[in-house]
């Protein structure tokens, strides 16, 4: 049965495992319909009378709606910016490169022009882009840089801290790079509301506030003779209270004026150039000089009647959001119910395989040959499905020898971009942990990224925080390290449909997977998508974590009962910023509870 979404929000949930009542109420609902019977051989769970007052929601927010535009962003005023260009008469690109400059003001934890990111555009006509603006090892990196003479890794987490962590900033490049080729307005109007951001101050959110004061200590340690993101008396900064940052203001203005070269040459780099020197860290003028963001064939595949645009290599994010849906697209995710054991035992298992896979053969494609078409092959996928049995969680251990990337940083960032005229942008940039590698570039007031630890530093080996790597994701000069970044839009016959993304490391594939599917098959609106709650598996290690409440008390036992090992966390799973269009061309916006981000249409 189809699920029927209205705007006025009675949703009528038919065949399904819970009502939604005035975007408010859900209750899990039990059901029985004789239809359903093959199902129940598969272990189909029926919600019981003591689970009725289950929410799966983090919490509840109200969906905002847009005929003219949308942008959902991790910050009000990184979204606001958005809306403003839109109004300015700019399209999703221009919105989508002005929102990236802000929140490299307001978000520094992962807003960045010291890191990197990836971007997917779909223009009005339906055609896709994608543009990779990953950072790249410098030139003098190497494989083992960061293990001392025994080969283990060097004590001081220096892939993580400090100056020697950065791989080479993408952003800047790719942005002029993106607005070159599809933006309307001038890059001056795109770098305004950035520069009156670092100028003129703004206001810190409380999670803003209280980031910046968790990290006080690691600021003073990298950066000893400066005091950026630091009040002048160092004492805690409070929700509301004005964050200027004048020199960050002035290295803006620079790319203003001079575009990529206001970056990469110049003044800020000299800047750049200085504070490597002091810090012992290797970037050049020479890897400053050869940086060039890259346009890649999007990723494009088909779930039913929807296509599924999404990132290449050098993320792993697009192939492996295409292989999750490949093998639980031939399903009844919709008749089974949403966080039933059946569905959940079907998309776990999907995700065992897949990281299984991202660890093998994943890396830069301009480094390592990815066997990109084989693995999206069904043939090989139906190989890989044989040892799936419903009655028993398979062994993490059978499914493949291997290696793979563990836990990654959850501090990115997401935003998505629709415009009138219907292009849609869908980018997810990041300085990898919470402000990148805590070095402030002294004069220019920008953080640089700790990006070189999505390398596998040894590979086959788990590092100091647990990542375990491979060789198609080793160290070389000038490769770009591998991603979990999934920037992904959709279309249904023909017609935009999503915008969706998320930071939060490899639980970026999961939730990208699980927001689609609660929209696609759950019938959710795309605010209730985002804000049910998630679990995560990726293979090794072999467990699956859920936020708190996620799963009945029922399905988990039967889950438990087959052998999974499923516990919940403390810890919330993503931070979907992501936008859904109506039957009637409205944008309905989902930003995620979890967080300060905000959907602004108009
Ligand atoms: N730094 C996180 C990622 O690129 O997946």
């Amino acid at each position: 049965m189809k699920i029927q979404i209205s705007k006025n929000a009675l949703l009528s949930v038919v065949g399904t495992c819970f009502i939604i009542v005035s975007c408010k109420t859900v209750q899990p609902t039990s059901q029985t319909n004789s239809s359903q019977k093959p199902s129940e051989n598969l272990g189909f769970y029926q919600f019981s009378n003591e689970d009725a007052n289950a929410s799966p929601f983090v919490a509840k927010k109200a969906s905002v709606y847009g005929k003219n535009g949308m942008i959902a962003a991790t910050h009000p005023a990184a979204s606001q910016v958005g809306v403003d260009i839109l109004k300015m008469g700019g399209n999703a690109i221009d919105a989508a490169v002005a929102t990236q400059f802000a929140l490299a003001v307001v978000h520094p934890a992962a807003g960045n022009i010291g890191g990197g990111g990836f971007l997917v555009y779909r223009d009005k006509k339906g055609k896709s882009y994608t543009l990779d603006y990953r950072e790249k090892a410098p030139e003098k990196a190497s494989r083992d840089m960061y293990l001392d003479e025994n080969k283990n890794v060097k004590a001081g987490q220096p892939s993580w801290y400090g100056h020697t962590a950065s791989g080479t900033p993408g952003s800047v490049d790719g942005l002029e790079q993106a607005h070159k080729r599809f933006g309307k307005l001038t890059w001056q109007q795109i770098l305004q509301p950035a520069i009156d951001l670092a100028e003129n101050g703004v206001k810190l959110t409380m999670r803003e506030a209280r980031g910046l004061n968790r990290t006080k200590v690691e600021f003073l340690k990298y950066n000893p003779t400066k005091k950026y993101f630091m009040k002048p008396d160092t004492t805690d900064w409070k929700e509301g209270e004005l964050l200027i940052q004048k020199d960050l203001a002035k290295a803006l203005r620079r790319i203003q004026e001079q575009g990529r070269k206001g970056f990469y040459e110049g003044e800020t780099a000299q800047l750049l150039l200085a504070e490597m020197k002091r810090g012992g860290g290797i970037i050049t003028q020479k890897d400053l000089d050869n940086y060039k963001a890259t346009w890649r064939e999007p990723i494009v595949e088909n779930y039913k009647n929807m296509k599924i645009i999404s990132m290449p290599p050098p993320s792993s994010g697009g192939i492996a959001l295409a292989q999750l849906l490949k093998y639980v697209e031939p399903y009844p995710l919709q008749r089974w119910g949403w966080h039933t054991d059946s569905t959940t035992q079907v998309m776990i298992e999907a995700e065992r395989r897949v990281f299984a896979d991202r660890a093998t053969w994943l890396g830069d494609p301009d480094f390592v040959k990815v066997p990109q078409k084989e693995l999206l092959e069904t043939n090989y996928l139906k190989k890989r499905w044989e040892d799936f049995q419903f009655d028993q969680a398979t062994d993490s251990k059978k499914v493949k020898a291997g290696t793979i990337a563990g836990y990654e940083s959850v501090e990115t960032t997401h935003s998505s971009f629709v415009d009138k005229e219907g292009n849609a942008v869908s980018i997810t940039t990041t300085l990898n942990n919470s402000y990148g590698s805590k070095v402030v570039v002294d004069g220019a007031g920008f953080l640089m990224n700790d990006e070189m630890d999505d390398f596998s530093i040894k590979p086959g080996v788990p590092n100091s925080y647990g990542l375990i790597g491979n060789e198609a994701n080793a160290i070389v000069p000038n490769k770009r390290m591998l991603s979990s970044m999934t920037p992904t839009i959709v279309e249904e016959n023909g017609k935009l449909k999503m915008v969706l993304g998320t930071p939060g490391g490899s639980t970026i594939i999961t939730s990208v997977f699980q927001v689609f599917l609660n929209v696609a098959e759950h019938g959710m609106t795309m605010q209730q998508a985002v804000d049910a709650l998630r679990f995560h598996h990726q293979w090794l290690p072999d467990r699956t974590t859920f936020e708190e409440g996620g799963f009945t008390e029922q399905t988990l036992k039967r889950m438990r009962e087959k052998g999974y090992k499923i516990d919940s966390q403390k810890n919330t799973i993503g931070r979907m910023d992501c936008i859904l269009v109506l039957p009637d061309g409205t944008y309905e916006g989902g930003a995620d509870v979890r967080a300060d981000d905000t959907a602004v249409g108009y």
